[in-house]
């Protein structure tokens, strides 16, 4: 079974072909991120202008790189929630009329369940029952995969995700947008144990916080820039030798990896599962993902960087394992759910 995936939840325009979940025909990726780098974060409205541009270029090189034409595609898959509600809208608008058009069944699917598909793009795939931990810009939540069908919250955010934060500390720290890779590189050339930030404790062991954690970095950058809590956080960076900011950068990302694993340590040992896998623009994190492969060996899993972050390969994927126990949605009713949880 072949499907196409369309992705457009946030700033990235994405379409992919893939045959029975796991097998990766074709993946086509139009990224938004210089245009956004020069605010500083995401532009909606920009966002939807350009998704709108760029999806059917998108789509047609999606297909014409998987050598299909729209009678080898048996079904569309199409991000519905969470997201952008602009850019929500021009994803399944396009999958409604192609739908249509094509007379082909379409299933709308949650993006950061479809997250955790990228890893069975990979050989091998992650055996059942499986530990998530899905950590990208917006959402930060341990699932336990029992079957494709029960997907069990354990744990989440109480407050920032932790993506959030790795953009919040580089902000302050004057590295460029997006933070995550920017902190990764910086934290290379910096000492972890520079700066000592204490871990949070939450109420369920398995949820998780980081806004303390941001405060925290950004309390120990205005000291560090000789300043006091008063010191606007936008003067920081011009403060800062660039061995602070490297040594700032890998104490966050120690700490923020310790956070991460402890609590996948912790429902390791509670549920025992066959695999643990992560997901999520933040799984493309080196550190994490040597971690990972440090505490739990081959049952660790991870996705090449590409399907970490936002695609359209995860989507199609997972489209895959939902229609095998749903029925198509009539075009008609797909909408759109900007804050749809799991
Ligand atoms: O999954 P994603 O592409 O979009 C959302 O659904 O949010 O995740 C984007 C997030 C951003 O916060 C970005 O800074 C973070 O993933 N990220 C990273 C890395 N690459 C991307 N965080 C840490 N280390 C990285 N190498
Ligand atoms: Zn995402």
């Amino acid at each position: 079974m072949k499907i196409l995936g369309i992705e457009t939840s946030c700033d990235e325009t994405a379409a992919a072909v893939v045959e029975n979940g796991t097998q990766l025909l074709s993946n086509v990726v139009a990224s938004q991120m210089e245009i956004h780098a020069q605010y500083g974060g995401v532009v909606p409205e920009i966002a939807a202008r350009h998704h709108i541009d760029t999806i059917q270029p998108v789509i047609h090189r999606a297909l014409t790189e998987a050598s299909c034409t729209w009678d080898d595609i048996d079904a569309i898959a199409v991000t519905y929630g969470p997201g952008l509600i602009g850019s929500l809208l021009v994803g399944t608008l396009t999958a409604r009329t192609l739908a249509a058009v094509h007379t082909k069944p379409l299933y709308p699917v949650n993006h950061v369940v479809a997250h955790m598909y990228a890893n069975w793009l990979v050989d091998p795939a992650p055996a059942l029952p499986a530990l998530a931990l899905i950590v990208s810009g917006g959402h930060t939540q341990l699932v336990l995969i029992k079957d494709h069908e029960q997907h069990i919250l354990l744990g989440q955010t109480q407050d920032d995700a932790v993506g959030e934060a790795f953009d919040k500390v580089a902000k302050v720290i004057g590295l460029p947008y997006p933070g995550g890779p920017s902190i990764t590189k910086a934290a290379v050339h910096g000492d972890p144990k520079a700066f000592t930030f204490t871990k949070p404790k939450t109420a369920n062991p398995l949820d998780f916080s980081f806004s303390g954690l941001k405060t925290a970095v950004l309390r120990a950058a205005q000291k560090a820039a000789g300043g006091d809590h008063t010191l606007p956080s936008y003067e920081v960076a011009a403060r800062l030798t660039a061995q602070q900011k490297h040594d700032l950068a890998a104490s966050f990302q120690a700490t923020a990896v310790a956070i991460l694993i402890d609590r996948l340590r912790l429902a390791n040992d509670e549920y025992s599962p066959a695999s643990i896998l992560i997901a999520g623009g933040v799984a493309a994190n080196s550190s994490l993902r040597e971690a990972i492969k440090y505490h739990f060996g081959d049952r660790a899993h991870y996705a090449p960087m590409a399907l970490c972050t936002d695609n359209a390969a995860m989507i199609a994927a997972y489209g895959y394992f939902y229609a095998q126990s749903n029925k198509p949605t009539p075009y008609t009713e797909v909408t759109t759910e900007p804050s749809l949880s799991m």
